[in-house]
């Protein structure tokens, strides 16, 4: 089967899902590794904080490496679990994946940096914004570092680009809904 024609919308699913994965676990792994120093250094700007203390270089670097370590044990794995679920699933390539995990760190950095300027303190949810902003940076910074790769894999066909968009807000609220209802996060959103 060809990786880059995907046939059947639950393929496409698949297929966008799989090629996401450096871009899902970067935030994930920041909460989780976050502390110490924040990226902002506690400067302000208009008298809020430029980022704020939930941005710290310790969760960003951490969330970068573990999503690329991701995509080279995915590259490892998309043969044997593609044959598995019976789609071609793509291989993503280092500048791909590098895209992919800083653009989804970034794109929440960004998040931070405009809910500070709108006022809102660290935490403060913002639906659309906090289930979106990483999609975003993710597929932004991987078509900028690897456009061959962003071309064959999320628009051959454009379907995939559409599925991630639909399907990650959708992945990323029932995640954490189900960390909330095992009480590791305060929000259910
Ligand atoms: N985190 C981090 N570095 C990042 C992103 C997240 O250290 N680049 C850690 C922080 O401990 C943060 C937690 O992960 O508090 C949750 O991340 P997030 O929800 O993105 O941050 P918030 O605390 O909600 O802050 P903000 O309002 O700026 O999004
Ligand atoms: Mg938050």
């Amino acid at each position: 089967m060809d990786a880059t024609d995907p046939a059947g919308p639950a393929a496409v699913a698949v297929v966008a899902l799989w090629a996401m994965l450096p871009a899902y676990v970067p935030n994930n792994v920041a909460v989780v590794a976050g502390g110490g120093r924040p990226i902002d250094g506690g400067r302000t700007w208009n008298g809020h904080r430029l980022l704020g203390d939930g941005k710290t270089w310790r969760g960003t670097v951490a969330g970068v490496l573990a999503g690329v370590g991701l995509a080279v044990l995915a590259n490892t794995a998309h043969e044997s679990v593609g044959t598995l679920v019976g789609v071609g699933l793509p291989t993503v390539t280092l500048p791909a994946a590098v895209g992919l995990a800083a653009g989804a760190m970034l794109g929440d950095v960004v998040a931070s940096f405009l809910k500070r300027r709108t006022g809102r303190e660290r935490g403060a949810p913002v639906p659309g914004l906090d289930q979106l902003d990483f999609v975003v940076g993710a597929v932004a910074l991987a078509a900028l570092l690897d456009p061959r790769w962003f071309v064959g894999t999320f628009l051959r066909p454009v379907t995939v680009l559409v599925a991630v968009v639909v399907l990650t807000p959708v992945l990323h609220l029932g995640t954490n809904g189900i960390a909330y209802r095992l009480g590791l996060t305060d929000e259910p959103y």
